[in-house]
């Protein structure tokens, strides 16, 4: 039995070395372990050999190298083990920049992470300059920074600034972008054309690109201390020291050792070796996994759709009809009367603008996007989706008129954000066609989906459903129709118990800063002025009716409503608005609190309402898994990525504690905070 290696090793008749990766049983090369320790020995192989050049090229399709391999990160037991594997990797690199010969990495589509890493261990770095091409260093998103040598080498490249935000931002540089930057030396234009670029930068012998003198002089020790506080200062206007240390140790890396190669291969593998064993990494990765294993749903072979016809053009539907044609669909868009989709359009237009830059592709995208007053479009539909008002008879009566007029194996899909889908399915003569297809608000930004499966909801409509989800490059997760399905029906408890502290007079902005020093991005007060005050008084009242549950003191919010102070769409909610940016308290507001409050007591009633609906939803299985729960929460509601999740920062908090604690709030605000029996098998599972 032969044993297939990732690393292939050929000298060509002119004395050139090509080292060809393509990782055994991957859809992609990552540099794991194993990878490395081959490398090592096809380097040793070079030593003895000596060519005259080396080139490293991916024989994958799909690109160059993704990156490390993130599932080796969760096997870490502690930083010793961390430092061990880093250490590996770096030695690796320094054999490879160390080879007395020319080398050359020759890159097409993404060099990511530690595969951009092993690109800046070579001399040159030729590209096939086409929209494909993706070079970043996004390794902050994961809670840590590059650990291969990539905060030292990337620094001597492109210079301190360019170099600090690749790493700070973990931003991906497309294209020709990336010879701008200087990330690429040689570009070609088709991967036919790689090798012979490759060969010529050996051949030429050019000198190795260098930053220019003022872009060095940014990393004299003078420079240095006077830029740390820039660049803490910007880094800390997104995320915080104590949830988010990685970016903030990039920066301590680079002011103490200047990317220095004496100190600095060093202090990186320290740093990292820190960092990837803290909880914050540990969460970031698992949020990787879970949105890799949400991204790998649906049948090998999806059913083909290429039509949508969507119904309704306001907010939600004339959003996600622009977002199905510039994912390639052909879509008509129906609404009452032609005047209710012109904004719909507007919108589309500016998306396409915003998104697709060649001019031909954006026409394409326009084209495919067709107003349907009549509905001519539901006759070749593969999917319908509902977006109409929120109201089971209206959208009965609609359902009434179109089946008969959708092809007999289309799927009806509603956007509903509350009615199950029992209530509707009642109209229909075949109601295994209606799936929920619930997408969140801003359609363009929200990468998730709820995939409401109903109990007459047939298979194939949840296959066509979860395909059209993914074609549609969002996350789709499956859950049972239930009231407020996940996502809404966690948040409500939280919505409201910040909307009953504002009734208590507590004020809106030490609200929001308990929900956001938990890590939060936006505070519950401000997360329902954008949403729209009416709206979560609409969706929070079905649901909690729907559950039985005794409501909350709401009259702040009913206030509001009352006045027509619907948060940021009417620039006066429970803020002021101006320009989409807050600008202070309503001054309707009540300020002093009527009910004497703990310190702590206003994160954890806003927390564990989060949490403790969370374990209702997992015990009432509307939801597979803790994990799903976990992802619905993050990419669908943006709940702290850091902390991994509900389920998750409870597991770390720790069950007990958890429940003590909501005891305690039951006795001190209310039944509300009784701890939900699900509690009791999350203690047995430990
Ligand atoms: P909207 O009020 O902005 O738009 C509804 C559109 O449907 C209007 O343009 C209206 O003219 C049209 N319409 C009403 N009856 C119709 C009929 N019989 N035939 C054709 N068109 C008709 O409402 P929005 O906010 O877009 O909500 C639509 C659906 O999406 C609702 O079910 C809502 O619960 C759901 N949803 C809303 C979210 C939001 O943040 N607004 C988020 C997620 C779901």
């Amino acid at each position: 039995m032969t044993v297939r290696t990732a690393w292939t090793l050929s000298v060509d008749p002119d004395r050139i070395a090509w080292l060809t990766l393509d990782k055994p049983d991957a859809g992609a090369n990552a540099l794991s372990r194993d990878v490395l320790t081959e490398l090592d020995a096809r380097l040793a192989d070079l030593e003895r050999i000596a060519p005259r050049g080396v080139v490293v090229i991916s024989g994958k399709d799909s690109g160059f190298v993704a990156g490390a391999d993130v599932k080796e990160f969760t096997t870490l037991k502690d930083t010793a083990d961390a430092e061990a594997l880093i250490d590996h990797g770096q030695r690796v690199l320094a054999r490879l920049e160390h080879l007395p010969c020319p080398t050359v990495a020759a890159l097409h589509g993404f060099a990511l992470g530690g595969g951009l890493e092993l690109a800046l261990a070579c001399r040159y770095r030729v590209a096939v300059e086409d929209e494909r091409l993706a070079l970043g260093l996004p390794e902050v998103m994961l809670g840590i920074h590059p650990g291969f040598g990539g905060t030292v080498r990337a620094v001597h490249l492109l210079g301190a600034l360019d170099a600090l935000d690749l790493m700070l931002t973990g931003r991906t540089v497309r294209g020709r972008k990336a010879r701008a930057l200087g990330l690429v030396d040689l570009a070609c234009a088709s991967r036919a054309e790689l090798p012979a670029l490759a060969r010529r930068c050996i051949f030429e012998a050019r000198p190795a690109r260098r930053p220019n003198w003022w872009r060095r002089l940014v990393s004299s020790p003078l420079v240095r201390p006077w830029l740390r506080n820039r660049l803490r200062a910007t880094v800390a206007r997104r995320v915080r020291e104590a949830h988010y240390p990685a970016p903030y140790a990039i920066i301590d890396l680079w002011v103490r050792h200047g990317a220095d190669p004496r100190t600095g291969y060093e202090a990186e593998k320290r740093s990292i070796a820190k960092l990837a064993v803290t909880a914050t990494a540990r969460n970031l990765v698992r949020v990787f996994l879970l949105q890799d294993a949400l991204k790998s749903q649906g049948s090998k072979q999806p059913p083909t759709i290429e039509r949508v016809h969507v119904i309704g053009a306001g907010v939600m539907g004339g959003d996600i009809a622009a977002w199905c044609a510039l994912r390639g669909l052909r879509v008509t868009l129906q609404d009452r009367a032609e005047r209710y989709v012109q904004p719909a359009l507007v919108r589309a237009e500016a998306l396409f603008e915003k998104r697709i830059r060649d001019v031909a592709a954006r026409d394409a995208a326009r084209a495919r996007l067709v107003v349907d007053i009549e509905g001519a479009g539901l006759a070749t539909a593969d999917v319908v989706i509902e977006a109409i008002v929120e109201d089971a008879a209206v959208k009965r009566t609609l359902y009434a008129d179109i089946e008969a007029r959708m092809k007999p194996d289309a799927v009806l899909a509603t956007n509903t954000s509350s009615i199950v889908l029992e209530e509707l399915a009642a109209a229909l003569a075949t109601p295994g066609k209606l799936v929920g297809l619930h997408f969140f608000n801003p359609v363009a930004q929200m990468p998730l989906v709820e995939i409401v499966c109903g109990a007459a909801s047939a298979p194939a409509s949840i296959t066509t459903a979860i395909a059209l989800t993914r074609k549609l490059d969002k996350l789709p997760l499956p859950c049972r129709s239930a009231p407020g399905f996940v996502v809404n029906r966690v948040l409500v408890p939280y919505m409201f118990e910040a909307m009953h502290m504002a009734a208590e007079g507590h004020s809106i902005a030490s609200i929001d800063a308990a929900a956001k020093d938990f890590g939060m991005p936006m505070g519950p007060v401000e997360l329902a002025d954008t949403v729209g005050l009416d709206v979560c008084l609409h969706v929070g009242r079905i649901v909690s009716q729907a559950l039985g549950r005794s409501m909350p003191d709401l009259s702040q919010l009913e206030a509001r409503v009352a006045a027509g102070e619907l948060g940021r769409k009417s620039n006066r909610g429970f803020y002021l608005w101006e320009a989409g940016r807050t600008r202070g308290a309503n001054p309707a507001l009540p300020t002093q609190p009527t009910a004497a409050t703990d310190a702590g007591d206003l994160q954890d009633r806003l927390v564990l309402a989060l949490a403790n609906e969370s374990v209702a939803v997992l015990r009432a299985g509307i939801v597979e898994s803790a994990d799903r729960l976990d992802s619905a929460l993050i990419f669908g509601a943006g709940y702290a990525p850091f902390r991994g999740g509900p389920m998750q920062a409870a597991r770390e908090r720790g069950v007990d504690d958890c429940v003590a604690r909501l005891k305690t709030l039951t006795a001190r605000y209310g039944a509300r905070f009784s701890p939900d029996v699900g509690w009791e098998s999350m203690r047995a599972a430990r």
